[in-house]
């Protein structure tokens, strides 16, 4: 079975999880994608939900689809939010930001009773850190952060330096206006403590490490769907 079909079963079965009147976060990306599309379905069909977006790509293939997108602010606590995920590790630890919206994204989850998230098999990994880590960063003065990263990347015995993201060979710039470097962490052994570290550094905005976030993983197989707890 092919990525693109587990992904469509993983975020179609999410649906199963929303009931009528909740508040939902909608996540960012191809696995989301299919979760919008069930909820346009169920509001279709008559269901009331109120929805918030992580990423302005996401408000558009919403809004495309007839639903409205509330302002956060407007709207408090969520009920649930679901979302993809680049790797989901041991206790469900994550690696998010491959689409570049893990800011905003981290936002939404934290105003989240429940988080739920939706990926393809090949994302459940042993330890994570094949998928190169992203971290927002303050465009102003990024040389000097990048170079506070790299000090602080060398006590994890990681290496490589951070990559710009770049997209038709300019720099990609986030839904808040932030840059996005990707570091090719390989094995993460101290996520928690890495964590930390990124986030003390001036001039991170946040990292794509979702920590003790994550309630369940609807993992899309081609035998199904797997379900995983922390
Ligand atoms: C967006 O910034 C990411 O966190 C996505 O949720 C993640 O990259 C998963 O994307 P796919 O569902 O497209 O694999």
């Amino acid at each position: 079975m092919s990525a693109d079909i587990q992904k469509q079963t993983a975020g179609l079965a999410a649906i199963d999880h929303i009931r009528d009147g909740m508040k939902v976060g909608l996540g960012t990306g191809s696995t989301a994608a299919w979760f919008v599309k069930a909820v346009a379905d169920e509001v279709q069909a008559g269901m009331t939900l109120t929805l918030v977006s992580t990423s302005v790509q996401t408000a558009q293939l919403a809004k495309s689809l007839g639903l409205e997108i509330k302002d956060i602010n407007d709207v408090g606590r969520l009920d649930v939010c679901v979302d993809g995920a680049d790797e989901i590790g041991p206790g469900l630890s994550l690696i998010k930001g491959g689409g570049g919206a893990l800011l905003r994204e981290k936002l939404i989850w934290e105003m989240a009773d429940r988080c739920i998230v939706i990926a393809d098999a090949a994302k459940h990994v042993p330890v994570l850190g094949a998928f190169a880590l992203p971290i927002e960063v303050e465009p102003f003065a990024y040389k000097g952060t990048i170079n506070r990263v790299t000090d602080v990347l060398s006590e994890f015995d990681i290496t490589k330096m951070p990559i710009l993201r770049k997209k038709s060979g300019e720099p990609f710039v986030t839904d808040g206006g932030n840059l996005i470097f990707d570091i090719a962490c390989g094995e993460i052994h101290d996520p928690s403590g890495l964590a930390n570290a990124l986030k003390a550094t001036t001039g991170v905005v946040d990292h794509g490490l979702f920590l003790d976030l994550a309630d369940i993983a609807l993992i899309g197989t081609d035998e199904g769907v797997e379900v995983l707890h922390p």
